[in-house]
């Protein structure tokens, strides 16, 4: 017998009584005010996805044996549709998500859909609420697709039912202190990710553990964690972010661009792959390299040293860059050069202002960006 698959055409549309009035830009906090409709498909083993649904943003109900609550089946993703300069509404790479968003369901035996289908019903989720995406360079409409396991009953066992939801944030800068370099506490007390565990796939049992060992750095007065991992003390992330280095070698004068290798315990990050991408094609070759390796934190304490640390920054669809001015270190503070009188570097400022021209359409980039 075939299931049924993810159909966006026979979404049924329940509209909103509520017709909520934008927020004023300096408002909106990250993730905390939600549209007016949220998109709700379930799925059974036995009859795939059912009819998705857009309707009042609302509360679930689930029972309290319900395996999500239990056994953490959940995974989640995160991506941005912008207001461009003529008033068009887009989406940044929404692709790339749905792919990611499959391989993390897949790795914890949820029920995988087609791509192109959840696209297109989140750009009619969007529809309804387009009032509610804010103008403005830094401002976005953030989008929460996420994906829980409902089946009911205490057994250890792959779901047979599950949903899918999406819920829509109108968002400014996700840190409230804007686009200001960060410091960060080098953590080899705690461990993000580990080979042969799931520190690729964006579920949400990879998030909580990280929270106290954020607290731990916020005690020292740094605001993120990085990561780090194993004997090599290797740069894996940096708080919810992939990272960032610029080095420079004083014989050649080459600056290199590094960042940590896709190996299982590095989140695939979109805004990760737009960096390199986007390095890779406006970086001459000359005088840049552009490469994803190991390289540890006593590489940077050495390369710092000697006056090689250029710059360093996270990159994550939430906060798109984010500078770092000092990491904490075995009792010391590295400092990261910053360019004079500012919170950036200037590869960390190209780097957003590239993306940012992109993602408002200001600028066409293969085909990043979704009408
Ligand atoms: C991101 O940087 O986009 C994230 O994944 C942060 C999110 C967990 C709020």
């Amino acid at each position: 017998m075939t299931v049924g698959q993810l159909d966006s055409s026979i979404v049924k549309i329940t509209n909103s009584a509520n017709k909520s009035e934008p927020l004023p830009n300096d408002k909106l906090n990250f993730g905390k005010t939600f549209t007016d409709h949220m998109l709700t498909v379930e799925w059974t083993a036995e009859f795939g996805w059912a009819v998705p649904e857009i309707k009042p943003y609302g509360k679930l109900e689930i029972d309290p044996s319900c395996c999500v609550l239990h056994y953490a089946f959940e995974l989640f993703e995160g991506l941005k549709a912008y207001r461009t300069s003529d008033d068009k509404i887009t989406i940044f790479r929404p692709d790339m998500n749905m792919k990611r968003m499959n391989k993390s369901a897949a790795r914890i035996a949820l029920p995988t859909f087609d791509s192109e289908e959840l696209i297109s019903l989140i750009g009619k989720l969007i529809e309804q609420d387009k009032h509610l995406v804010p103008e403005g360079q830094g401002y976005s409409l953030y989008i929460r697709p996420t994906m829980i396991g409902t089946t009911d009953g205490l057994g250890v066992a792959v779901p047979d039912k599950a949903m899918i939801f999406v819920i829509l944030s109108p968002v400014g800068p996700y840190y409230k202190t804007g686009f200001k370099a960060v410091r960060l506490e080098a953590t080899d007390y705690a461990t993000r990710a580990w080979p042969g565990g799931c520190g690729d796939k964006k579920l949400g049992a990879n998030y909580a553990p990280c929270v106290v060992p954020q607290l731990q750095a916020a005690n020292r007065g740094y605001q993120q964690n990085l990561w780090l991992f194993g004997e090599e003390k290797y740069i894996t992330e940096v708080g919810t972010m992939n990272v960032f280095f610029v080095f420079k070698n004083t014989e050649t004068g080459k600056k290199e661009l590094v960042t940590a290798p896709l190996d299982g315990t590095i989140l695939e990050g979109v805004t990760r792959d737009s960096v390199l991408t986007l390095a890779r094609a406006r970086l001459s070759p000359e005088e840049w390299d552009v490469n994803e390796r190991y390289f540890s934190i006593l590489e940077v304490e050495e390369r710092a040293a000697k006056g090689e640390l250029v710059e360093a920054f996270g990159s994550g669809t939430a906060a798109v860059v984010s500078p770092i001015k000092e990491i904490g270190w075995r009792g010391k503070d590295i400092q990261v050069p910053l360019l004079p009188g500012e919170q950036f570097g200037e590869l960390t400022k190209r780097v957003s202002e590239w993306i940012a021209d992109i993602q408002y359409g200001r600028e066409e980039f293969k085909d990043w960006v979704r009408v």
